[in-house]
């Protein structure tokens, strides 16, 4: 049955997705440390450098890379967004120059995958979207994917996306009460307790429904986000909550400063009497030992893309974002919040350390995605099982 909202007792609130036992989210979250992929949907995946590799933005190349990754047992695929001029962010890569729509890729991956969790990126404040949109494309997503379908739903920090739409950049906080009307709205809508009426500041309905309402009470909902705005619309919507690092990308300044940062996203759920799962992207260097990874690691620096580095920092720079402020040119080019490198032994030391801080998962990233993919799978996995960080999985 939906329940209300004693906060907006006007809008209904489905069922959600980690209080269904059987939900492909709540199998998810049984693991200790979920492990996500950032796929490589756009030009040059999340990595401004030259060194010669395979990653490949196209749907094929994503394809296998979820199937590959579904094979391994891992939780999550995760598609981004941006929106960028001719030539993306430029240099010798052409960085994020092709870039497939997220949310498009994510449901067509719904139908050559069974198990793994598929999360497309959407912009919800851009262009004329109403709520029932949305509600019906996602409801429509989750069917597809039987259950397995969530959105990332970002308010979008950069000034020069919005004129691409037509329209200027809300004020910061203000972007998450717009998109916390609209949420709720697709919430009352999923609920599907009767026709909606409402009347709201930005949006309005009249005799409004959605059918098939989704499998289990609500699409799966993610945030990103660093700001206290972004804490507390996380803590009433999302299911899970994207966060960066809050000391730049080397692991062993961001340890002292993640317990408190995520205890906070996770108080800011608690005090609307709500669970989240709080996930980071770390870029993952495993080779066989030590050396090897490291020298990877500088090579992948020493080939930095300056030319794109630059452009994407100046954007960086020209938004809101109160997320990662504090990473390094250099750390672009490898990519990904936080950096993960050393041998097998290495890296499972190093997720154990960031498992201790309170971190529920890892959403990585990889410079060349298929084969260091499977050396994961292969050298790394194993011991994550070993260290209780992941539950084996079932071969499919
Ligand atoms: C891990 C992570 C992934 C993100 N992915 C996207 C994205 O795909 N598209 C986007 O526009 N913003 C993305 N963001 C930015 C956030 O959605 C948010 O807009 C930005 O951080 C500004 O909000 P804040 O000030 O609350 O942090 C991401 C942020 C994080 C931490």
């Amino acid at each position: 049955m939906p329940t209300t909202n004693h906060d907006e007792p006007f809008l209904w609130t489905p069922e959600e997705p980690q209080h269904h036992p059987d939900s492909p989210l709540s199998r998810a979250f049984a693991q200790p440390l979920m492990l996500g992929l950032f796929l490589p949907l756009q030009t040059g995946g999340w990595s401004q450098s030259t060194l010669p590799r395979s990653t490949d933005w196209t749907f094929d190349y994503n394809a296998r890379l979820t199937q590959q990754a579904e094979a391994l047992g891992f939780d999550v695929a995760f598609g981004l967004s941006q929106w960028l001029p001719k030539g993306g962010f430029g240099g010798e890569t052409r960085y994020r120059e092709n870039f497939l729509d997220p949310f498009v890729s994510t449901t067509a991956l719904a139908a050559v995958t069974s198990r793994i969790l598929l999360l497309g990126t959407i912009h919800i404040l851009y262009g004329p979207w109403h709520p029932m949109h949305l509600a019906r494309f996602l409801a429509t997503a989750d069917h597809i994917s039987q259950g397995r379908f969530g959105a990332n739903i970002v308010t979008g920090y950069a000034d020069n996306e919005p004129r691409m739409f037509g329209s200027t950049r809300a004020a910061h906080d203000k972007r998450y009460v717009q998109s916390a009307e609209f949420i709720r709205i697709c919430n009352a809508l999923w609920a599907g307790h009767d026709n909606l009426t409402y009347q709201g500041e930005f949006y309005s309905l009249e005799q409004a429904y959605v059918s098939p309402r989704p499998r289990y009470g609500r699409p799966v909902l993610a945030s990103a986000s660093g700001s206290p705005a972004g804490f507390d619309y996380a803590g009433r919507y999302s299911d899970i909550v994207f966060i960066s690092s809050p000391a730049g990308e080397k692991l062993a300044e961001a340890l002292p400063k993640l317990p408190a940062h995520v205890a906070a996203v996770k108080q800011a759920a608690a005090s609307h009497g709500r669970q989240v799962r709080v996930i980071i992207n770390p870029t993952i260097i495993v080779r066989p030992t030590r050396e090897e990874a490291f020298a990877y690691y500088q090579a992948i620096m020493d080939h930095a893309d300056i030319e794109a580095i630059r452009s994407f920092s100046a954007r960086h720079a020209a938004g809101d974002s109160q997320s990662w402020l504090e990473h390094s040119a250099r750390g672009r080019a490898v990519g990904g919040h936080l950096h993960i490198v050393g041998s097998p032994e290495d890296v499972t030391e190093q997720l154990k350390q960031l498992h201790a801080t309170g971190v529920d998962g890892i959403q990585i990233t990889f410079y060349d995605y298929e084969p260091e993919l499977a050396y994961f799978g292969e050298s790394v996995i194993p011991l994550l099982e070993q260290a209780g960080l992941r539950r084996p999985v079932l071969p499919l």
